[in-house]
This record gives structure tokens, sequence and C-alpha cells, in this order.
């Protein structure tokens, strides 16, 4: 009894360890995302431009802290082609748009960023990640 215990708790501290830096790394993403879409609505379009390409580098760190994972399909599921179609594609979009000191290309690319960080959820089997939106 005392070693299936253990051995499940061993197993329990392992998963939870495992997942972490990912968390951690996506949860930073998510705050600097929101934080860059502020600043660019308050016209602090450096600080804007800053916190998305942070936002970017922060996924980047969370997918290579674990690269492959279950799929919703409960098959293995390689992460970096999906990161790597959301780097060049919404949010390079994002970035340009910051660059280009554009608010209304920004605000769609803010949006069509997140809808991407969702879709590689989904595809991730988590259906229920909340992001955060103003
Ligand atoms: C290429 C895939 C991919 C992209 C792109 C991606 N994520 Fe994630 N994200 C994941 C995975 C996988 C997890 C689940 C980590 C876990 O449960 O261990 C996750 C988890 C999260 C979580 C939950 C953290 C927690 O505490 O459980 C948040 C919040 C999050 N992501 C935000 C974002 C935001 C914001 C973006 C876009 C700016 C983004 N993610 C883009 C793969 C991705």
């Amino acid at each position: 009894m005392k070693t299936i215990l253990f051995l499940t708790g061993l197993t329990t501290f392992i998963t939870l360890t495992s997942c972490t830096p990912t968390r951690k790394h996506m949860r930073e993403a998510d705050a600097q995302l929101l934080q860059s879409e502020q600043k660019m609505l308050a016209g602090e379009w450096t600080g804007a431009i800053t916190l998305a390409e942070q936002a970017g580098e922060a996924v980047k760190l969370g997918i290579e802290a674990r690269p492959v994972r279950k799929g919703a399909d409960g098959k293995e599921l390689d992460m970096s082609p999906l990161f790597e179609a959301w780097a060049k594609g919404p949010h390079l979009e994002l970035l340009t748009a910051l660059r280009d000191s554009q608010a209304e290309r920004a605000a769609a690319a803010f949006v069509a960023t997140r809808h991407q960080c969702t879709s590689c959820h989904i595809a991730a089997g988590r259906n229920d990640i909340p992001l955060s939106t103003l």
C-alpha cells in the first residue's frame, strides 16, 4: 500500500513538474500580449512592439520546453510546425502592423494571433484554456 501511494505521488510529481515550464511561459505570453495591446491603444508603439516580441519568445520557450506531446487524438504530436505557423503567420503580421504603427491592422492581428494560440491548444487537446483579452 505504501509503495503504491509512493508511486502514485511520484508519478503526479513528475507529471506536474514536467508541465510547469510550458505553462509558466504560456502564462507570460498571455500577459505580455495583453499588455502589448494596452500599450498600442495608449499610442506607446515601442512598448507594444517589445511586449509582442516578448510574447513570441515566451511561446517559443514554452514549446521548446516540451515540443512533442499528446495531441487531441491521443497520438504524439510535434508542436514545432504549429509554432512555426503561428510565428510566421498572425504573430509576424502583428509585429509588422505594430512596427508600421497601424492601429486598425494591429487590432485585427491581435485577434488573429490569439485565435491561432487557441488553435494550437485545441490541437493539443486543450479546448479549455481562456486567454486574456481587453
Ligand atoms: C504551438 C502550440 C502553441 C501555441 C502557438 C500557443 N500555445 Fe499556449 N499552450 C500550448 C500547450 C501545449 C499548452 C498546455 C501546456 C500544459 O498543459 O502542460 C499551452 C498552455 C497555455 C496556457 C495555460 C497555462 C496554464 O497555466 O495551464 C495559456 C494561458 C496559454 N497556453 C497561452 C497562450 C497564448 C496567449 C498563446 C499565443 C500568444 C499561446 N498560448 C500559443 C501550446 C501552444
